[in-house]
């Protein structure tokens, strides 16, 4: 997703219902105050780490991606924002709690101690998987609140076709070849548990969500 063009029809895209849901469910899991400092790994266009923002206004919400393209578009978002407000409330997105970084993970430029680490569809876009777990590892404080939430591998080609015709039937071509691509490239809940103990994380929980996704929840050890 580096490309600008690719970078613009993601960020086009209507994501809301799901990404909304997203933060509602870190909500449920772990309640009204998730702590001074949030990272959102892979943060493409600030989809989630704006609604992180407006969810836990009295976090500071970090967004990473390595993608200049994506990143550009996150941060016109951000000026955006700051320009149609007239009287920003104190606290809110606008007032500069939101902020972002450009990185490849794996990157040891992050530094450490995040109260909460979240990500939305990274895991499968990684070469190597352990470089979520590790980057987890790099960044949580103890204690600190863990949600991870990706697409997960369809069982057949017939699965996947038809999760393609159910939730992208009216993409542009360009996103729906994306997510076709993704499905492929997903893993299972199987797969996860297995990274997971790999990574000495078996402590977080892997489950399987709606149709389509799977979540990793759970808190860092202390
Ligand atoms: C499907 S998008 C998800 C964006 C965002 N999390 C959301 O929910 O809308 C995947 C993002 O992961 C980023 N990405 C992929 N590999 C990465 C890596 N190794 N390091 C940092 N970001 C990466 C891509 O640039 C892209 O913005």
């Amino acid at each position: 997703m580096d490309g600008a063009e690719q970078a613009q029809a993601y960020a086009d895209a209507d994501f809301s219902a799901t990404d909304q849901a997203m933060v509602e469910r870190i909500a449920v899991c772990f309640g009204s105050h998730l702590g001074e400092r949030i990272i959102d790994l892979g943060c493409g266009p600030g989809n989630i780490t704006f609604r992180l923002a407006s969810r836990y206004p009295s976090s500071q919400v970090v967004g990473v991606d390595g993608s200049g393209a994506m990143l550009a578009i996150a941060i016109a978002r951000k000026e955006q924002q700051k320009q149609q407000q007239q009287q920003p409330p104190q606290g809110s997105i606008l007032s500069g709690v939101v902020s972002f970084e450009q990185a490849l993970l794996p990157s040891l430029q992050l530094k450490g101690g995040y109260d909460a680490v979240v990500s939305n569809s990274l895991l499968h876009h990684l070469h190597d998987p352990q470089v979520l777990w590790s980057t987890v590892r790099q960044l949580a404080a103890p204690g600190a609140a863990i949600y991870i939430r990706d697409l997960r591998r369809p069982a057949d080609q017939a699965a996947l076709d038809r999760l393609v015709a159910t939730y992208a039937a009216g993409a542009p071509p360009v996103l729906q070849h994306d997510y076709r691509h993704s499905l492929r490239a997903a893993f299972t809940v199987h797969e996860v548990e297995d990274q997971l103990r790999q990574a000495g994380l078996e402590q977080l929980l892997v489950g399987a969500v709606e149709d389509r996704y799977l979540e990793v929840i759970g808190r860092y050890p202390v």
